[in-house]
């Protein structure tokens, strides 16, 4: 299967370097309007494939992505330190105009996986620009926030990330919201876990684990100017998922008709991926204060999209 790039920097060229070394794919082609950057990028990672796969890497022109399946949107500017997400969402609306359409002409055919911040209102920009279904223009959405969840959950129990089924629903940013009420440690409630091992799951280590999850782009951003090789990874695994039909449940974000009663909205739920992109949206049991903040960050992702005035 051929995958198309668009957009070489960090971010792009972390998910070409995630999807080289899993393998199962074929062909990853990277477009970017520095084309030396295109090249050296496809260059670089094409050396890595010896050591793990067959993957041809290489850099093109938009016109080299015909017959692609899938084509990443990694094109945009990035957050500076201290920077919301939703700041850079006139910036990145206007490279999109110019980007969505082209990508359409060489692949017509090609699912839309969204990785440009804001993330949610981009993929509504994309999803609009592209005439696409929004069951084929994908967001990266809250699969990062999902596994950073997991990932401190497990930390703190003792436990592998893999085993602890949690969610991160709604905006990819600070409004974004961490269910914990139906969160699972194997098959039985985190607490009830807890309990079980003999672990505090209270309040303040809740709290702990919010932010950590909440803020670490932030937290990395000013550490190192970028965060890349986080969703450099989400991206590959949604591209596992769909060249693979591996019908996996990840929280990822397309226009979705209501939730929690705001319609026409892009943000993350579970949501089933196969060959043909998203098959099915999975509204999971919220308690009242989860629903809350999830209708507050819909509210938010719509209000912001309707000030481009699609
Ligand atoms: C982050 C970027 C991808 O959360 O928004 O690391």
């Amino acid at each position: 299967m051929k995958i198309g790039i668009v957009g070489a920097g960090m971010v792009g060229s972390s998910a070409g370097y995630a999807l080289a070394m899993m393998g199962g794919v074929s062909e990853i082609v990277l477009v970017d309007r520095n084309d030396a950057l295109a090249r050296a990028q496809a260059e670089d990672i094409s050396h890595a494939v010896p050591f793990v796969s067959a993957t041809l890497v290489r850099s093109g022109a938009y016109h080299d992505l015909a017959g692609a399946r899938i084509v990443i949107l990694a094109a945009g500017v990035s957050q500076k330190p201290g920077e919301t997400r939703l700041e850079l969402l006139e910036r990145n609306a206007e490279v999109f105009r110019k980007v969505v359409e082209a990508v359409r002409n060489a692949a017509p055919d090609a699912i839309l996986l969204i990785a440009t911040n804001p993330v949610d209102i981009m993929t509504h920009v994309a999803t609009k620009l592209s005439g696409l279904p929004p069951q084929r223009v994908i967001g990266s959405g809250t699969i990062l926030d999902t596994a950073r969840f997991r990932s401190l959950v497990g930390r703190h129990l003792g436990i592998s990330p893999q085993s602890v089924h949690a969610y991160v629903l709604g905006e990819h940013g600070d409004s974004e919201v961490l269910a914990w009420s139906n969160a699972r440690a194997g098959s039985i409630g985190l607490e009830t876990f807890a309990d079980q091992i003999g672990k505090r799951l209270d309040a303040t280590v809740r709290q702990s684990i919010d932010d950590g999850v909440r803020n670490a782009a932030y937290r990395i951003i000013s550490g190192k100017g970028a965060t890349y090789y986080g969703i450099g990874a989400g991206l590959a695994r949604i591209v596992n998922a769909i060249a693979r039909d591996q019908r996996d449940v990840l929280s990822v974000s397309i226009v979705t008709d209501m939730v929690e009663g705001v319609t026409d909205v892009a943000l993350s739920v579970p949501r089933v991926i196969g060959a043909d992109g998203v098959l099915a949206d999975l509204f999971p049991e919220l308690d009242r204060d989860e629903q809350a903040a999830l209708r507050k960050s819909a509210m938010l992702i719509k209000e912001a999209t309707e000030s481009l005035r699609l």
